[in-house]
């Protein structure tokens, strides 16, 4: 059975645990799913101080002892997350961007690959889109495969008309997070995607040594001459491109 987590940024349990709990059911309706609820709010999560010993030296010499480990860790057992959030400010939840800045070395070193993500955001009026599409850059950031989330109108009182329109958002967006949860194996990666691995490889290569973690990182997992981050078959355009961008990488980080 798969495994599939909500990691919800509200300190209400109200609009956006409520998608929640009908994008699970939309999901349960297509596959048996164990279903976990994570609301950021009980675990303790402290402010990033900004050392960047994650990056340098690794996670583990994160001066903050607290919950950090423990959602990553159901992350790691998982095979789905939703990121659920309201839109505040235009931008995710102060504890759901918190959570995202504890996870940023990860984004150095990315490894949920296989693994499906996709986001809820709950709103008054106006910016999820963006928000949702922030959302998806950041779980392809963190090794995931993405599929689009939705965005939904919880404006109170709520019509039955506006109501009915999140109803359909959801059952569409669970449908898209099914089929990727489906999926075997991870994709070929986009083009974009090729290009953000190979430069950041060549920057690493050119700019740093085995004194960073980042550096002995990728030379353990072979990344330094692999294709992708993991296994795949690039057609022969993409691994043309491929080589361009480890070109324009070697350049860019040498004329730093
Ligand atoms: C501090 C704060 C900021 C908000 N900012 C926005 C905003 O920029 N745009 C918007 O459409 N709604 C905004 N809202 C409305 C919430 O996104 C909306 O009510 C959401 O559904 C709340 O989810 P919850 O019930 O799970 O807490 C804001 C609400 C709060 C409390």
């Amino acid at each position: 059975m798969k495994k599939v987590i909500a990691i919800i940024g509200s300190a209400q349990k109200k609009a956006t645990y409520e998608a929640v709990q009908e994008f699970e059911r939309n999901l349960k309706s297509y596959m048996d799913i164990d279903f976990e609820y994570i609301f950021l709010k009980d675990y303790q999560l402290e402010f990033c101080k900004g050392c960047k010993l994650c990056f340098d030296k690794g996670e583990e010499f994160c001066p903050i002892h607290d919950d950090r480990d423990l959602v990553i860790d159901k992350m790691s057992h998982s095979d789905g997350v939703i990121f659920a959030t309201p839109n505040y400010s235009f931008q995710v939840s102060a504890s759901m961007k918190n959570l995202l800045d504890r996870l940023a070395f990860i984004f150095h070193r990315p490894r949920f690959f296989g693994k499906a993500f996709t986001s809820i955001v709950t709103q008054g009026i106006f910016g999820g889109n963006s928000i949702v599409k922030y959302l998806s850059s950041m779980g392809q950031n963190l090794g995931y495969n993405v599929s689009k989330g939705c965005v939904l109108k919880t404006l109170e009182p709520i019509t039955k008309v506006a109501q009915d329109k999140n109803s359909r958002e959801i059952k569409k967006a669970a449908k898209r997070f099914y089929k990727l949860l489906s999926k075997p194996v991870p994709p070929s990666p986009s083009l974009f995607r090729l290009m953000m691995f190979r430069m950041s490889r060549a920057s690493m290569k050119e700019m740093l040594s085995d004194e960073y973690y980042d550096y002995q990182y990728y030379k353990e997992k072979g990344w330094f001459e692999s294709d992708y981050y993991y296994d795949v078959s690039l057609n022969p355009i993409k691994k043309m491109i491929g080589c361009i961008f480890d070109f324009m990488g070697r350049q860019m980080s040498r004329q730093k």
